[in-house]
Order: structure tokens, then C-alpha cells, then sequence
């Protein structure tokens, strides 16, 4: 059970003093019988309508974006649009690490912390796998040495990468941590520069079929097989 106010609050509806007076005017209904008690208690099975349309809560959310280049993996940002732009509001969404401004591809957004924990803490091994374009030439045995773990500029040892190489300019790379700039600084120890760069898989969850700067909720099998160990 889950207090309407909380619900409408959450659903951007308003601070919880506006969410009252809303309550209070009798336009919200809750298996179609009006409520005007804000701390109204929600069950899972009840229908909630605002101004007769039925609005959908869940605790958790959980979306997939094609995040576009120019929008920033941040909560909030004077400079830049941020990826929440590109999803249905909720409170407390954030992204689950970081794409950089200049990078494209599977994003997950939500508000579940501990989900994105599993996600993100390097010690689960989380495959996260992106294509790339490059200029420059990469060294020969560019392979061997991504699995070796590459030095980063005296500051760490990368772990061991996955590097497939498509042809002179293009490769894949799986890494299963998620340091700044991790690929991009990768690939400039082996030689090349990063001109373009796109997530395409976090661990099953492959990226297809979704246009780019659009969104789509994850299935509850997608978000149990992430959380698989
Ligand atoms: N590695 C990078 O260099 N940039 C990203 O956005 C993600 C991984």
C-alpha cells in the first residue's frame, strides 16, 4: 500500500501541497470512486484516474534510451539537455553510469538504487560492449594487449578487454568496468582516436530495434537476467 499523494508526487503531478488541493477537488478517483483524502492508501490492483485518465504507477521504473550525442548522463545541467529529457518524468530517475556527451547507444534509467548497484559495481564483471569508429592505426597486437589490461596513461590498468577489430577503422570492445573515458583512452594507448562511439550491449541486453532519442521500458526478464549473477 502506497500513499496517493506520494503516487501523484512522484508522477510529477506536484509538490505535495499542490497534490492535495488536486485530491481536494475531487478529480482524482480510485476504482472509479472519487477521493478527496490525500493520504489515501493505494493498493496494487486499483485503477487510479486524473481528470478521468488512468495513470500508471510502479515503485520502480526502469527504461531503456538510445541516447542521442549532445545530452549529458547527468540528473540535472545548465549547459547541456540531460537524458531524463528524453524519458517520462518520474522523481528520482538518474542513469545507471555514464555515456559520455559525445557517445551513443543503451543508457538505463531508474529509481531503483539498488538495481543500478548490481550494474554498476565492477566487482559483478558486467559486460558492457561498444562499437566504435577510429582514426590513426591501431599497434598489431592490439588484441593481446586489451586482454593483458592497457596501461592508461600511468594512472591504472585497465582489466582485461575484449577487442574485436571489423577493419582498419571500425572494432568492437567489451570492458566490464566503467572508468572515465574508458574506451576512448583505451583505444588512443593502442594507437588510435575515438571518432565515434556507441554502447550496444550491457550484459544480454543488446541494443536493436530503437531509434535514436527514443525509449522503451525494460520486461521484467530483461531485468531479472541483468540482475543474475
Ligand atoms: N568509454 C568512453 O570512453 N566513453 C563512454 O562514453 C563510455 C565508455
Amino acid at each position: 500500500m502506497i500513499r496517493l499523494d506520494k503516487i501523484l508526487v512522484e508522477l510529477g503531478y506536484g509538490s505535495r501541497k499542490t497534490v492535495k488541493e488536486l485530491v481536494r477537488k475531487g478529480i482524482v478517483s480510485i476504482n472509479d470512486q472519487t477521493i478527496k483524502n490525500s493520504d489515501y492508501k493505494v493498493a496494487e490492483k486499483d485503477v487510479i484516474k486524473v481528470a478521468e485518465k488512468i495513470i500508471k504507477y510502479n515503485q520502480f521504473v526502469y527504461y531503456l534510451l538510445n541516447k542521442p550525442k549532445g545530452y549529458l548522463s547527468a540528473t540535472e545541467s545548465i549547459n547541456y539537455p540531460t537524458v531524463l529529457e528524453l524519458v517520462p518524468y518520474r522523481s528520482n530517475l538518474f542513469p545507471v553510469g555514464r555515456l559520455d556527451l559525445d557517445t551513443e547507444g543503451l543508457l538505463i534509467i531508474t529509481n531503483d538504487g539498488r538495481f543500478a548497484h548490481e550494474i554498476i559495481n565492477p566487482k559483478h564483471n558486467v559486460e558492457k560492449e561498444y562499437y566504435f569508429k577510429h582514426s590513426g592505426k591501431l599497434i598489431p597486437n592490439a588484441k593481446e594487449k586489451c586482454l593483458e589490461g592497457i596501461n592508461i596513461n600511468n594512472e591504472y590498468i585497465s582489466r582485461p578487454a575484449k577487442l574485436e577489430i571489423l577493419n582498419a577503422e571500425e572494432g568492437k570492445i567489451i570492458i566490464t568496468e566503467g572508468k572515465y573515458h574508458e574506451v576512448k583512452r583505451i583505444i588512443h594507448e593502442l594507437g588510435g582516436e575515438v571518432t565515434y562511439l556507441k554502447r550496444i550491449r550491457i550484459k544480454d541486453l543488446i541494443l536493436k530495434d530503437i531509434e535514436i532519442g527514443k525509449y522503451r521500458e525494460l520486461t521484467s526478464e530483461e531485468i531479472q537476467s541483468l540482475l543474475k549473477k
